[in-house]
């Protein structure tokens, strides 16, 4: 074999060439069908060329606490929060202020949130479900035409219909109410300044917005903010944004009562049932009735730790288990071994193959959540990839769903349903010893493209299957009304004998599952420091081709994976891995394919 060794490569690989640019900026607002496959092609050479990635260095070390986030301005309003005695929570509420700010293309308070909290005094883990819901007046067929046919993916997304109902400012309040210790107003106030004042419009901002021009000057109020006077925002502007300061001003001082109710909520229904061309059926009751659901943890065992994450109605944490609980039964010493790859890509299959029968929301549908990763089934479905590549065994010819224990007998259609990769992550440890992982977004690159108050509204609603059935079967993930829907969001805290070790999770719509699942094997079984472990280049397989990552020693893994059976894809693959490290010191890692950094003291 020919390969150069993945371990040395990693920090050292070509993440300085930008072939896989154009893609990535794409990959923002790109539609992608069932096989992975990208079909976005109006991306401008400009938008294409100003993605510099940056290299992969040393982590960032401190001992008392630690931030890692997708935008400087965002990790440093969470850093002084944590440096005046603020709790991870408090300083949660802080990065996802500004970023709703700064990079409004992946998250804010039009959309919704997922987060994972390991409490220091009690030694708990906790997961709140601040998940979008379908409108109350939303029915199974939504996304299809009168003749039952199925809208294309953005004739759905554009306009009011694929809003669901806004979860992330209820849970930025009842995050800071279980666990925060700092001044609500005061968490706010760095994110009001900021939109008083005006910021600095990163190159990833711009060079959405330059990608996404058209569906960007549909709506007055979004072409207004993002192309003032018709000229698109470029890099280096300033640019304020009052009506978020405003927006944030009324919740600092009210409470998130002034969001779901009154004008601000009225507002909101107004832009969605207007919305020209595109009307959706959120009403002001859906955003009254809005609640943040806390839910058991889903955990597996993973070598000498447990891998805990957010539970249905994500599929995250059952994805990223079952990868995990089936690679666990075996040895996966050597990154440079394309065996080592076949072992993850056909355990990642097996999962996917799983996830798309019958991972949905758990309030509507029932579920074998324990049965999915119960470590007799999954070590049932490693039996499926056991075998030794001298004796010829190759990459699985098929694979389908199994069998989980379950006790509640249901038969269910393989999921349609697809998803991009916008969306951001935040890592945070305090200085008292608490975590907190929590994966944030919009849905697809700004959302909607609806644009209320100063925030845009999400699309998250296309998480759910367009279609209603397959085969005669109801397929788990359709739409209902008050359903949320389906994410592949991870946030993920990893603990070892009850002690938190690494606080991870990254954007990336379906392929978050395959980014986290890499890293946390990059570290945990091959002992690469969290930059070293986000950096190295993904191989991720989500029941379609093999992606490998173009421009980095990935790419050499084309021809062995292709000669295993797999259909190879050499492409950007464009992840957000935020990640901290905990053991005699706080290490925190951020993603140099996008403009994040760790702050710790
Ligand atoms: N919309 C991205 C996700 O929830 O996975």
């Amino acid at each position: 074999m020919t390969l150069r060794q993945l371990l040395p490569s990693c920090v050292l690989t070509l993440f300085l060439v930008t072939p896989g640019a154009a893609q990535q900026a794409a990959d923002a607002v790109a539609p992608e069908d069932d096989t992975g496959v990208s079909t976005f092609d109006d991306l401008t050479d400009a938008a294409a060329n100003a993605f510099a990635l940056k290299e992969a260095g040393e982590p960032v070390v401190s001992d008392n606490w630690m931030v890692a986030a997708a935008n400087p301005l965002a990790v440093e309003a969470g850093a002084d929060v944590l440096a005046n005695g603020g709790t991870a929570a408090d300083a949660m509420v802080a990065v996802q202020a500004v970023l709703g700010l700064v990079e409004p293309q992946s998250s804010g308070l039009g959309g919704g949130a997922f987060l994972v909290w390991y409490d220091a005094t009690t030694g708990e883990m906790t997961t709140l479900d601040g998940r979008e819901t379908a409108p109350l007046a939303a029915t199974p067929t939504l996304f299809q035409d009168e003749n039952g046919e199925r809208l294309a993916f953005f004739d759905a997304v554009v306009g009011g219909l694929s809003v669901g109902t806004p979860g992330t400012p209820k849970l930025m309040e009842d995050a800071h109410r279980r666990w925060g210790r700092s001044n609500w107003a005061d968490l706010l106030a760095p994110a009001i300044a900021l939109a008083e004042d005006g910021f600095t419009v990163s190159p990833r901002m711009a060079n959405s917005i330059a990608s996404d021009a058209e569906r960007l000057q549909r709506f007055p109020a979004t072409a207004a903010y993002f192309f003032p006077e018709g000229t698109a925002l470029a890099a280096g502007d300033t640019l304020q944004n009052p009506d978020y300061a405003d927006t944030l001003r009324q919740i600092a001082t009210r409470g998130t009562d002034a969001f779901y109710t009154g004008a601000i909520a009225e507002d909101i229904i107004a832009t969605i049932r207007n919305a020209e061309g595109n009307p959706g059926v959120l009403s002001t009751l859906d955003l009254a009735l809005y609640d943040v659901i806390e839910r058991d943890p889903v955990c597996v065992v993973y070598r000498a730790y447990e891998v805990c994450g957010m539970g249905p109605p994500s599929s995250g944490a059952l994805t990223v288990g079952q990868i995990l609980g089936i690679v666990n039964n075996f040895n996966l010493d050597d990154p440079a071994d394309p065996e080592t790859w076949r072992l993850i890509g056909d355990a990642s299959r097996l999962a996917f193959a799983d996830r798309g029968r019958y991972m949905a929301d758990t309030d509507f549908v029932p579920m074998p959540t324990q049965g999915l990763v119960d470590p007799l089934y999954l070590e049932e479905r490693a039996g499926l990839i056991e075998g030794d590549r001298t004796d010829g065994f190759v990459a699985l010819p098929e694979v389908a769903p199994g069998n989980p224990e379950w006790d509640h007998a249901q038969l269910w259609g393989d999921d349609v349903s697809i998803e991009f990769p916008s969306t951001s992550h935040i890592s945070i440890v305090d200085s008292y010893g608490n975590a907190l992982s929590m994966t944030t977004t919009i849905e697809n690159g700004f959302g909607s493209r609806l644009f209320v108050r100063g925030f845009l509204l999400n699309n998250e609603l296309t998480d759910f299957s367009f279609a209603t059935h397959n085969d005669g079967y109801p397929i788990a993930n359709r739409i209902e009304p008050g359903k949320r829907p389906r994410s592949s969001m991870a946030p993920t805290i990893v603990t070892q004998d009850g002690q938190p070790v690494l606080v991870i999770g990254s954007p990336g719509g379906s392929r978050i599952i395959g980014y986290v699942a890499k890293t946390i094997i990059a570290h945990l079984d091959w002992g690469m420091d969290v930059q070293q472990a986000i950096a190295m280049p993904h191989l991720v397989n989500r029941f379609g081709t093999y992606d490998v990552e173009e421009g980095t020693d990935a790419a050499d893994f084309e021809a062995p994976l292709a000669e295993l059976g797999y259909e190879v894809s050499v492409r950007s693959l464009n992840s957000g891995l935020h990640a901290i490290s905990i053991g005699n010191t706080l290490q925190g890692g951020a993603d140099p394919r996008r403009e994040g950094i760790a702050i710790g003291e």
